[in-house]
């Protein structure tokens, strides 16, 4: 049994005329709260026989974010319909509302089985950059959670095609960025459909096929590591937390090695790749324990990013890493107490199996050192803390020196995703001292992210490093007009950016 997540045929254009020259079934138009003039759509409201203006007067339509209006065109407009839709407080609206804005477009064009639809780009700065977002948004709405429903009452398919309009822009500097925003809301929608899967479709094995799968057609190199490979690499820790389950572990790498790149930095982006975690010996209570299918959800945006970063054709070399594990319980599993030695020589005392991202981590940051990788990324659903600490619409950044850091955060934000930096001071390290061994892999309760993130510093052979928790944010705990509830791809954007724009400095870490 599986249910194969498909992209559906959906052809993206981009046009810079005017609104009321999109030929369409709907054609939607983000509207902001307060005075807006909506000057950059003449003739709107007589197209519609006044019925804008009416709504905007009465307050039916008062262009709250994500609430719409749809009314028919009556003359004048090509379209058959005109949406509003909501683009809530001018100031707000960042590369997240807007991407927001745009799949509930796409949304509502699949509850309206909308063929045709167009989509109005403005009130942004940067229009071109805007297409892309709208883009994005609109390949968004493609991912749908119910892939095992048999008798499901379904909603409609995406429209055959979506026009993204940017009135008076550049058409092929338009065109360009359609492309790129497809193909990103595509690849965040990979890693959505993979952490949507459940564990018992969803194990190492097929996860590191369909990896392999995705890899293979968006052009990278792939590598899948086995069981044996893992331990002549001498990889005990990932070995340790797989030991347990009947299904073995994988580590995948994915190569993306642009001509004439060869001298430039390498960007190792990791991801922890947790198909499922029952906590093992130190095993977790039965309630909500089904959520954690998901913990595989940092290895998941690793490999959508690097389908992105393929497809983009990224002038940078970028490798992305997963080790895929399934944390059980077993006669074989690892008892608390145990000490293994890392592939870096380091020893560690695992008095909490249920602290196994951190394990499978620490090998993965050491093959990413061993294969050369000059700055390092790691993204994980790691730490109940993290979400306790900063909740379910940030997540956690860590690491150093700060400039690397900060370029991982700025890239964030300019993609749309929110990271906040939580510090690692030197008595993190402190809390992670083993009476046996170099390491313990848990510290206590206190400020559980950090001493996670201290733990895993000491397998990054002091290159630049930061680390992304996504324990709160890789789930939406309930639907909003743009997204179902379920997996939300964090941090896809925020890293094919990165690959894609950030600078890289080396300057010295200081810990
Ligand atoms: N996968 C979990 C983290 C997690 C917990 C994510 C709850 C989302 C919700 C991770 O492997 C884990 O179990 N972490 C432990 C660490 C502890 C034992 C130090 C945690 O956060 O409780
Ligand atoms: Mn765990
Ligand atoms: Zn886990």
């Amino acid at each position: 049994m599986s249910a194969h997540f498909e992209l559906s045929e959906t052809t993206f254009l981009a046009s810079v005329t005017a609104p009321g020259e999109q030929e369409s079934d709907v054609v939607f138009i983000p509207v902001f709260e307060g005075d807006d003039g909506l000057v950059d759509a003449p003739g709107l409201d007589a197209a519609t026989g006044g019925e804008v203006g009416r709504a905007r007067q009465s307050g039916e339509f008062r262009a709250k974010f994500c609430h719409h209006f749809i009314t028919p065109v009556q003359s004048g407009w090509r379209a058959r319909r005109v949406a509003l839709i909501g683009a809530g407080r001018h100031g707000d609206f960042d590369a997240e509302r807007q991407r927001q804005v745009a799949a509930t477009c796409a949304h509502l064009s699949r509850r309206v089985r909308a063929s045709r639809v167009a989509c109005v780009v403005r009130g942004v700065s940067d229009p071109i950059a805007g297409a892309q977002h709208a883009a994005d948004g609109m390949s968004a709405a493609d991912f749908l959670t119910a892939t095992f429903k048999k008798d499901g009452d379904l909603p409609g398919p995406l429209p055959k095609t979506v026009t993204i309009v940017a009135t008076g822009a550049d058409q092929a500097g338009l065109a360009g960025s359609v492309r790129r925003g497809r193909i990103i809301g595509e690849s965040a929608n990979v890693a959505r459909a993979l952490a949507n899967e459940p564990a018992n479709v969803l194990t190492p094995r097929e996860f590191a096929a369909r990896a392999s799968a995705e890899g293979g057609r968006s052009g990278l190199t792939v590598d899948v590591l086995d069981e044996y490979r893992l331990r002549e690499l001498g990889m005990r820790l990932v070995l340790a937390v797989g030991q347990g389950s009947a299904e073995p572990p994988r580590l995948v790498v994915l190569r993306h090695d642009p001509l004439g790149a060869s001298d430039q930095p390498l960007l190792a982006l990791v991801g922890k790749g947790v198909t499922f975690d029952t906590g093992g010996v130190s095993i977790k209570p039965s309630e909500g324990m089904d959520r954690m299918k998901y913990d595989m959800s940092g290895g998941a945006a690793v490999i959508g990013a690097m389908r992105a970063i393929a497809r983009l054709d990224v002038p940078r070399r970028v490798v992305g890493i997963v080790p895929m594990v399934e944390n059980m319980v077993g006669s074989k599993a690892t008892r608390p107490g145990d000490v293994v030695a890392g592939a870096n020589g380091k020893t560690v005392e695992i008095n909490n199996t249920d602290a196994e991202g951190r394990l499978i981590l620490a090998d993965a940051l050491w093959y990413a050192t061993h294969l050369g990788a000059s700055h390092l990324v790691d993204v994980a659903t790691l730490t109940g803390s993290c979400m306790v600490a900063l909740g379910n619409h940030v997540s956690g950044l860590m690491g150093g020196p700060a400039a690397w850091t900060s370029e991982v955060q700025t890239a964030a934000e300019r993609a749309g995703d929110r990271f906040w930096t939580l510090p690692i001071y030197r008595e993190a390290r402190e809390q992670m001292r083993s009476e046996i061994a170099d390491l313990i892999n848990t510290g206590g309760r206190p400020g559980g992210a950090i001493t996670a993130a201290a733990f895993l510093r000491e397998f990054t052979n002091g290159l630049p490093w930061a680390h992304i928790d996504i324990a709160g944010t890789a789930w939406a705990e309930k639907a909003e007009p743009s997204q179902p509830k379920g997996p939300t791809g964090v941090a896809v954007r925020a890293l094919i950016e990165l690959a894609t724009s950030g600078s890289y400095p080396s300057p010295p870490r200081a810990d």
